[in-house]
Parts: C-alpha cells; structure tokens; sequence
C-alpha cells in the first residue's frame, strides 16, 4: 500500500514539474507513515510540507495543487488535506479484505523480503567454554536466534555461527587439573563453575601446579596429542552442557553451528603476515599492533588493536579477523550480525575498519554490531545471586519454569500433570525470552519474575493466551481454517482498525531483519493482541447476526490466530492451542 501511494505521489510530483509548478531537479524520498488515529486516514505523506520551500509555495496550497494531480485508484477510497499540509490517504476497505483474504489462503501469510535475498552470518551466542554459559549470554542467544528465524523467514539463507571461546591460557589450568583427575573429569565438569574454582585454587597454591599449567599452553598451542584428547573430552562435556541449554530453550542453535576460536588457530600467522604486507602494523611496548585513523583514547592518542603479543601470541582480535575472513571467502556473506555485549562495541567498530582495510572484508559486505545492554536484577545492578556469585543460566530456567507450572495449576485445577508441564515449559521458558525480546537491544533490562509472568500486558502469557483465545474460537465453531467458507467484509471500526494491522505484519519482519530489533515484532504482536480483544469485545463472532457476518468475522479471527502464532513462532515461542 505504501509502495502504491509512492507511485501516485511520484506521478502527480511529474505532472507538477511539467505544469512549471515544481522545479525539475527534484531529489526527495516520498515517506508515507502510518495514522495513529483511523480518523485521519490510514496513511499520511508530508511531501508537501517537504517542497514547501523549492516550489515556493505555502504547503497547504502545493497540498492542493498535488491532491488536483494525484490519479485515482481502486484501493484509495478518499485523500484528505490535514494541518498544515499533510495528505492523509484512506484505504478502500473492500479493497483490504480481498487482500486479507488472499493472505488468510497463504500459509507463509505472503510475507516476502522488501529487497533482495542475502547469506546472512549471525555471530550468537559465544559462551567462553571455559565457564558455565550465564545470563549475559542469554541475551546474544535469544536475541540472535530471533532475528535468525524472522530473517530465514524472510528467504534469507542464514549461517548461525558460534564463536565459542575454546582456546586461550586459561585451558592451561583446566586441563592440568582434569589430568590430576582422571576418572573424575564427568561428574566434576557437571559443575563447571566448580571445576573453574576448584583448578583455580590449585593454580594459586601450589607453584608446581602453575608451572605444569603454563606448561599445558604451550603443549596444546604445540598440538601435543595428549593435551589435544584432554582439551577435545573438555570442550565435548562443555558444548554438551550449551547444547542441553540450547534445547531447553528452543533455540535453533547445533553442534554443527559451532565453530569456536580455536577453529581459527592455524590463520592466525597468515593474518598477521597478511596485515605485515599491508603495512598495517606497528611495534608498540614488542606488540604488533593495528593504529586505525580515527581511534584515540580518551588522552587524544592514537588507539592501537593488539594482534599478536610480545611473547608471539594471538589475542580475541586476531582470532575475530581470521573468522571475517572465513565468513567473507568460505561462507560467501554478504550480511554478518554480531550479537555481542554493547560493552564490545570499541571492539568491533575497530576490527570492521581493520577488516576492510586489510581486505579481510570485501566492500560490500555488511558487518554490524548488533550490541545489548546489561540484564539488571530488581535492585537495579547487574544480576547477581544472593551471595553475590553469577546466576546460572540452568537455575533461572527451574525457577522460571516452576513458577510457571505454579501458575498453570492455580488457573486449571483439574489439569493433568503431564499437561500443566507442557504448558509451564511454553510459559515459563517463553516468559524469560519474551521479557528480553520485548525490550529495545540496547537498553539496559532488569529481570523480574514478577512483571514477566503476569497475564496482563506486553507479556509472554498474554500473547500465547490471546493465541489460544483464537483458537478456541474456531474449535467452538468447529471450524479449521481451510474450512472457512465466505469472505472478510470489513463494517464496524474495530474490523477495520483489526484489519489495517494485519497488513503491517510484512513491514514490520523486514525491519526487524534489517534493524536486528525483535522488539518491533513484540510491540506489533501485542497491539494485535489488543486489537482482536476489542474487536472481539464489540463484534460478535459465534452470535454474529447473519452467516455471512460470522463467516468474515471467523476468518478474521482465523487470521489474527495465525499471524499471532507465526509472529510467536518467529520470536522463538511456542504457541499452544489450548492453557
Ligand atoms: N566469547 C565472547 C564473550 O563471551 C563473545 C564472542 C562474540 N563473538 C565474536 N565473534 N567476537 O565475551
């Protein structure tokens, strides 16, 4: 619809340059935005206001001359001048329900990507094996994964990589103490965050075990075969631990998606010899360092990315280099998102600038950080537990989990164990996600139980419960939706304010593709959700007073249900017909 009213625009702009009206070297984006009040139409164009000047012309009066100018069309019912000059367009509401009619008969809902289709690259999750994944990787897997799925949606080819941190010299320590432990390595890496305390307090008493730690560095970096069967049981037990997380979660995220920094270890000198013959790199302090144009620290001196240590090794940025390049030559990208830490941002903004420049890159290759912000606990400082340790992501997932069962026994006595499990799974798992992906990325979000599980408001259980409302309605009208006879006729508002939401449900997947922001799917689902309460409060659907009158409503009961359980689905939850 946006797109037809540019088109009307850019033809009665043509008509005005020719009739001297306008001057003929015009270069203006025509922006159509969507009503917030129905009343003044469902589009609305400042175009007028925008040639004001170059016309020389009060913006009402161009508002006239364009209105006289713009051809008429079938799905425009009337144009209006508003304020001080806007075009305010409506839609012909016959016209809409043909469309939401061919949507409702389109299981993909005719949902198709606003430009051409790319390999996209999304950088997520990344825990350091090292430690037990905790909530700040929460945000980068749940995040990423949602913009993985609506940008798969969409017809993008999507390349979900995770950059596990499975090298550096902290394996030293780990490994050394897994061989003081042979039989042991199983139950006690059960506790990661055990093992990492319990090997770190061995490496700070006892000298002779630091010395055979730093010594296991080296022999691992050398490709000792012991030290490499000791590291590869290690990572297989800790990538098991993500990967029953992963599953818990219904991220589609696999072992195949693993590719960590370890993977990159052989690149590393090509890099630097790469970056030698580009004359980018300088000596500083016995470091091969990158100085980029542009980067100063907060003296006012030039900034300098550390490739390679004095002592020869490689650090996180010679590794995230040598994983671009892979992306670029080997994944053939043409689109990386990484979800990383805002507090990484200097990071990347300085290894996109080395990349391009070194070649690592080709110019056409998009790469953003799709930085988050911090996850806060109620007292407003970054979550913690009682005793101050890290929260565990598995503990959180119980705790969630459980409260949501309590909640699903409350509300339904007499339901089955089995039943209430499944719905405290899509419940309680669903509500932790959901209160992330509804937060715009970047702001800081504090984590309360509370305010995630209640049944009001921009929640998870609202939205699954406003899902299952739709469904019950077809199931009392023993209806599916290929069964669904007539046509959607749009009469009372409600219908029709329903109704121009549906429409935007294309729109607004593409921008949370392009933007990384799930929150814009949240916010849509939920005015959805609230739409169809109202409609269905005011428009009677099983009592409706004629066939035809219940056979529109059902079908646009029918298509809200399905756009709520796409959308849901698209954020990485999982609708349930009944709760
Ligand atoms: N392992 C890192 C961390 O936990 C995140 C890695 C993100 N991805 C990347 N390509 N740098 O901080």
């Amino acid at each position: 619809m946006k797109e037809l009213i540019q088109t009307l625009i850019k033809q009665a702009l043509a008509s005005l340059v020719n009739e001297n009206i306008l001057p003929n070297d015009l270069n203006v984006t025509i922006q159509i935005d969507n009503t917030k009040d129905k009343s003044h139409g469902d589009f609305a164009s400042n175009i007028a206001l925008m040639l004001a000047k170059p016309a020389n012309m009060k913006p009402r009066d161009l508002a006239e001359k364009l209105l006289a100018s713009l051809p008429q069309h079938d799905e425009i019912s009337k144009i209006e001048i508003a304020g001080p000059g806007f075009l305010n367009f409506f839609q012909n509401s016959q016209a809409l329900a043909t469309k939401l009619d061919e949507v409702l008969s389109d299981p993909r809902l005719l949902v198709t990507k606003t430009t051409p289709t790319q390999r996209v690259v999304i950088d997520m999750s990344s825990p350091n094996l090292a430690k037990e994944m905790h909530v700040g990787h929460l945000r980068s897997t749940i995040i990423g994964d949602a913009v993985g799925r609506v940008t798969e949606f969409l017809g993008d080819t999507v390349i979900r990589q995770n950059h596990v941190g499975d090298w550096g010299t902290q394996f030293g320590m780990l490994l050394a103490y897994m061989e003081e432990h042979p039989n042991h390595a199983e139950n006690q890496l059960s506790d990661l965050e055990n093992f990492y305390r319990a090997a770190k307090k061995r490496f700070d008493e006892s000298p002779e075990f630091a010395t055979k730690a730093r010594e296991m560095v080296v022999k691992l970096q050398a490709g000792d075969k012991g030290c490499l069967t000791l590291w590869t049981k290690f990572n297989d037990i800790s990538l098991g631990h993500c990967q029953q997380i992963y599953d818990r979660l219904d991220v589609k995220l696999t072992r195949q998606d693993v590719r960590g920094e370890s993977a990159y270890n052989e690149d590393l000198p090509k890099i630097i010899e790469t970056l030698k013959a580009k004359n980018m790199l300088s000596i500083s302090d016995g470091a091969q360092c990158i100085f980029l144009d542009g980067f100063k620290n907060k003296e006012g001196e030039p900034l300098g990315m550390i490739v390679q240590k004095a002592d020869g090794g490689y650090l996180y940025s010679t590794t995230d280099l040598a994983a671009i390049r892979y992306r670029n030559d080997v994944l053939k990208a043409d689109r990386c998102l990484y979800f990383v830490d805002q507090r990484q941002s200097l990071h990347f903004d300085m290894l996109f600038v080395a990349a391009r420049q070194a070649g690592f890159a080709k110019p056409a290759l998009d790469l953003e950080h799709m930085g988050f912000g911090t996850m806060n606990g109620e007292d407003g400082k970054p979550f913690k537990t009682r005793d101050g340790g890290v929260v565990k992501l598995v503990d959180l997932l119980n705790d969630a989990e459980q409260k949501a069962y309590d909640l699903a026994k409350q509300l339904n006595p007499d339901m089955s164990d089995e039943e209430c499990k499944k719905i405290a799974h899509a419940i309680g798992i669903g509500a932790v996600k959901y209160a992330d992906l509804s937060k715009h990325r970047t702001s800081d979000y504090t984590f309360s139980f509370d305010n995630m599980l209640s049944l009001v408001g921009n929640t998870a259980p609202y939205l699954l419960y406003a899902y299952t409302r739709t469904a019950g309605v077809l199931r009392t009208a023993n209806k599916t939706i290929e069964q669904l006879d007539g046509k959607i006729v749009l009469e009372a508002e409600q219908e029709k304010d329903l109704a121009a939401h549906l429409m935007l449900f294309t729109e607004t997947l593409n921008s949370v593709s392009s933007k990384g922001l799930p929150h814009l799917l949240c916010n849509y689902l939920y005015e959805l959700a609230k739409l169809f309460s109202t409609f269905y409060e005011e428009c009677p659907v099983l009592k409706a007073q004629t066939t035809a009158q219940q056979q529109s409503r059902l079908r646009l009961t029918a298509l809200t249900g399905r756009t709520l359980k796409q959308g849901l689905e698209l954020l990485g939850l999982v609708p349930l017909e009944r709760m």
